[in-house]
C-alpha cells in the first residue's frame, strides 16, 4: 500500500518540488488519515489556501469557499472535516446541520470575520433602513443571520444584482464593497473589515512584474485595493482564477492572492508558470496533517461546531437566498466569472 500511495503523491507534489524520499515520509501519514476518514463516513474539504500535503494528501475536494459550501449542502458523508478557518466549518454546519463538522484548527480565524458582530449589523441596519444587507461568506453565524442574504468572492456582483433594493450594505469587506461599486449602478455602502492578507498587495509590485514579464496574465482576487484590482486581467475569487488558468492559452500568471491557491496550480499544471508575489493566511496556515489526524481519532468539543439553532435558522435563510439567486442570475455581466469551483477527488 505505501508504494502506490508513495507514487500518488509524487505524481501530485513533484511538480512543486517534492522529492521521492520526502513523499515516501509522508505516505504512512496520508494513507493513515485516508483509511480513518472512510471508517468514520468522512469526507474532507481543503480550501484552495491549505498547504499542498492537505490538499493533495488527504482532501477529497479542494476548492474556493462557495464550491465547498455547495458540497457541504450536497455531501451523503456523515462527518465533514472542513480543512480551513472557523467560518468555513460554521458555513456548512448551519447548511449541514444533520452532518457533525469539524475543524482540525478550531482557532483558525479570519481578520475579515472579526471585524464585524451581530451588533454591528443592528446598529447599521438602523441607519439604512431602505437597504439590503448583503454579508460575505467571511463573517460569522451570527452576522449571517442579521444579514439578507450571504454572497462569496465568486458571485458577489450576481447577488447584488439580484436584490431587488437599489441600496445594498455590503459587509464586512471594505475593498470588495468599493470594488463591487465599480461595476454596479446600484450605491453599495461599504464597512471597515479587511483581509491582513490582500490589503497588503501593493500596486508598484504588480507594475514592475508586467513590465518585465508582459504577456504575463494578472489575477487579482477582489478583497485586494482598488488600485491593485484596476491592474488585472481577471478580479475575482480563487475558484474564478482557477477557472482562468485552466482556460487560457498564457503560459505565465501572477497570482494576487494567498501562496496556497499558487501552490496549487503549479501542481495541478505543471506545463504553466506562475510569477511574482504572494502572502501566507496565518490562519488558514493552522491546519496541518497532524491536527486532520487527531480530529479524526478523537475530537475535542472544541474542533465540534455548534452553531444554536434560532442563530443557524436565520443564517441558513441567508444562505439558502445567495444559492437562489444565483441560480436565477447566471447572466450577470462580468469579465471571466463563474459560480463556484471546486474539483473532484485528489486521485
Ligand atoms: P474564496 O471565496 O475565493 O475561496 O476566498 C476565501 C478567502 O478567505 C479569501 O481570502
Ligand atoms: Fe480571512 Fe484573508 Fe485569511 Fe481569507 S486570507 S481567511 S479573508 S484573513
Amino acid at each position: 500500500m505505501l508504494g502506490p500511495e508513495t507514487e500518488r503523491l509524487v505524481g501530485h507534489l513533484s511538480p512543486l518540488g517534492w522529492s521521492r524520499r520526502e513523499c515516501e515520509r509522508l505516505a504512512p501519514l496520508t494513507l493513515r488519515i485516508r483509511a480513518l476518514a472512510r471508517e468514520r463516513q468522512a469526507v474532507i474539504l481543503g480550501h484552495s489556501y491549505m498547504t499542498p500535503e492537505v490538499q493533495f494528501g488527504v482532501a477529497d475536494h479542494r476548492g474556493d469557499s462557495l464550491g465547498l459550501s455547495t458540497i457541504a449542502r450536497d455531501t451523503d458523508a456523515r462527518v465533514i472535516v472542513f480543512c480551513g478557518v472557523r467560518f468555513m466549518g460554521e458555513t456548512a454546519k448551519v447548511i449541514s446541520p444533520d452532518r457533525t463538522v469539524l475543524l482540525p484548527a478550531p482557532e483558525a480565524g479570519c481578520s475579515l470575520s472579526e471585524s464585524i458582530t451581530g451588533d454591528d449589523v443592528r446598529r447599521l441596519r438602523e441607519q439604512h433602513p431602505q437597504a439590503a444587507f448583503v454579508c460575505y461568506v467571511n463573517t460569522s453565524a451570527e452576522v449571517k443571520a442579521e444579514c439578507d442574504v450571504v454572497c462569496t468572492s465568486a458571485n458577489a456582483l450576481a447577488v447584488v444584482e439580484g436584490v431587488p433594493q437599489e441600496e445594498v450594505v455590503f459587509l464586512p469587506d471594505r475593498f470588495m464593497a468599493r470594488n463591487l461599486q465599480a461595476l454596479t449602478r446600484k450605491r453599495v455602502i461599504g464597512y471597515s473589515g479587511r483581509c491582513i492578507v490582500h490589503e497588503t498587495f501593493d500596486p508598484r509590485t504588480l507594475l514592475d512584474w508586467k513590465a518585465r514579464h508582459p504577456s504575463m496574465k494578472v489575477l487579482v482576487h477582489t478583497e485586494s485595493p482598488e488600485e491593485v484590482v484596476r491592474l488585472a486581467d481577471l478580479a475575482g475569487g480563487t475558484g474564478d482564477m482557477v477557472r482562468y488558468v485552466r482556460d487560457s492559452d498564457a503560459q505565465e500568471f501572477m497570482l494576487v492572492t494567498e501562496c496556497g491557491l499558487a501552490d496549487r496550480l503549479r501542481a495541478e499544471f505543471p506545463g504553466k508558470r506562475f510569477l511574482g508575489t504572494c502572502v501566507l493566511c496565518p490562519h488558514m496556515k493552522r491546519v496541518n496533517l497532524r491536527n486532520v489526524l487527531q480530529v479524526l481519532e478523537s475530537p475535542r468539543p472544541d474542533q465540534v461546531v455548534e452553531v444554536p439553532e434560532e442563530v443557524a435558522t436565520r443564517a441558513r435563510r441567508a444562505i439558502d437566498r445567495m444559492f437562489e439567486i444565483t441560480a436565477r442570475k447566471t447572466d450577470v455581466a462580468r469579465p471571466h466569472s463563474g459560480s463556484g469551483e471546486a474539483s473532484p477527488r485528489c486521485e
